[in-house]
Formats: C-alpha cells, structure tokens, sequence
C-alpha cells in the first residue's frame, strides 16, 4: 500500500507552513515527483462540512470533547479519501496538519486527556503515520502577529483563543519533537520565507531523495 511518501506540515498558528507547503510544491515537481497537496480539517467534501463547524466563530458553546471529535471523524473521511488513495498511487502526498495537531491544540492546548486523544487517532487512521513530519515553530506572539498582518487569512475560532491556549500548543509540539525526534524535524519559522522553504526542502530531500 504504502508506496508514496506522507509527508505532513505542523506548527502553531501564523508559523507560515500552509505558505511554505504551496512553495514547495513546484520544486518538488522540478525534481520529477508526483506531488499531491491537502489540507486538515478538510480537504474532501464531507471534512470541509465538519471544518466549517469547528471553525465557525459563531460556534462559542462547542465543548472540548465535540471539537475532538469532529477533527477525528474530519480525519478519518479525509484518509480513506484522499491520503490512502494518493499513497496507493505512489504520491508524494504533502499534508497541511494531521494526528499531531490533535494532540497539540485539543491535548496540551485544551487540556484533554493525551492518551484518549492517541487512542482515537489511531483508531480514525488504522495506525497510519506519517513518514515525516515538518514541525514550523515559531514564538507565540510573533505567529498571532503574523496572521493580524494577513487580510486574506479570515480569524477562526481558534485564532480567537488567548495566549496561553497558544503557548500550551507550542510547548505540546515541543513535547512531540522529544517523543517523535525521529518522524518530527523542527524547521525554525522565524527566519525570512526563503530560508524557511530551503530548510524544508533540504529536510525532505535529505530524508527521500539522496
Ligand atoms: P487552519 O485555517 O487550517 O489553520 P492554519 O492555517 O493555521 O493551519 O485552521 C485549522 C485550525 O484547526 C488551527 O487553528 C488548528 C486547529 N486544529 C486543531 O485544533 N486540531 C486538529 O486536529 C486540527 C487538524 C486542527
């Protein structure tokens, strides 16, 4: 089955890497890859539905556990959709957010229980997981900087929430980078755009195509 290459893009809000993912994708190409491109939560019909529930700022009574869940069910449709037929036909299949971002942002970000949130993504996966992920990291407040600065980025319900909600999904990507240092490569997102699609293209390369 697993004859592409799943690659997914992590990081907190505003870290750059949805930028840098769209940058990448024409050098990739340059390289001779068969490069597929999607998104988390989202990316088919039925997960961009459950995407525009999360994250419609309208939805201030959603309780934590419900928005865990619709990011897993959002998963699930996702993979048998577009991740599982895309690896089937031997893409290099880049992925804008997955398993790690539950656990960051509903784990250490809404203090949801770790382990509940592990055993769900395995279940929504089949214990799929990524061959590498790119983790952007960037200081808090210059990412939610950032995406004031952008007027074509809308504000989500997540962008909404404080500071420290922002800081505790930071520090659980850390956490992640520790547990996983093999999958996980930290790329410093502070630096200009081009040094930032370099170091993610070099991490990519180094690790597929030597
Ligand atoms: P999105 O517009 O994709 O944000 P970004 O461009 O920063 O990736 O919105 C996705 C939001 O959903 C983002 O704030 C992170 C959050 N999220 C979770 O909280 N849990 C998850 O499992 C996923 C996939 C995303």
């Amino acid at each position: 089955m697993t004859q592409g290459i799943f690659i997914t893009f992590e990081g907190p809000d505003g870290a750059g890497k949805t930028t840098v993912l769209q940058e990448l994708l024409p050098r990739l190409t340059a390289l001779g890859k068969q490069v597929t491109t999607t998104r988390e939560p989202g990316g088919v019909a039925i997960a961009e539905d459950i995407r525009s529930v999360i994250l419609n700022p309208q939805n201030t009574a959603m309780d934590d556990k419900t928005e865990l869940l619709l990011y897993i069910a959002a998963r699930r449709q996702h993979l048998k959709e577009r991740i599982l037929p895309a690896l089937e036909s031997g893409q290099l299949l880049l992925v804008d957010r997955f398993i790690d971002s539950s656990v960051a942002y509903q784990g250490f970000g809404r203090g949801l229980d770790i382990e509940a949130i592990e055993w769900l993504n395995q279940y929504a996966t089949d214990g799929l997981k990524p061959d590498l992920t790119l983790y952007f990291d960037i200081d808090v407040e210059e990412g939610l900087a950032r995406i004031a600065r952008n007027a074509d980025r809308d504000i989500d319900r997540l962008d909404m929430e404080a500071l420290d909600m922002h800081e505790r999904v930071r520090a659980g990507y850390l956490a992640l980078l520790d547990k996983e240092s093999e999958r996980i490569v930290k790329i410093d997102a502070s630096k200009t755009l081009e040094e930032v699609v370099e170091a993610a293209f070099t991490a990519i390369c180094d690790r597929f195509f030597k």
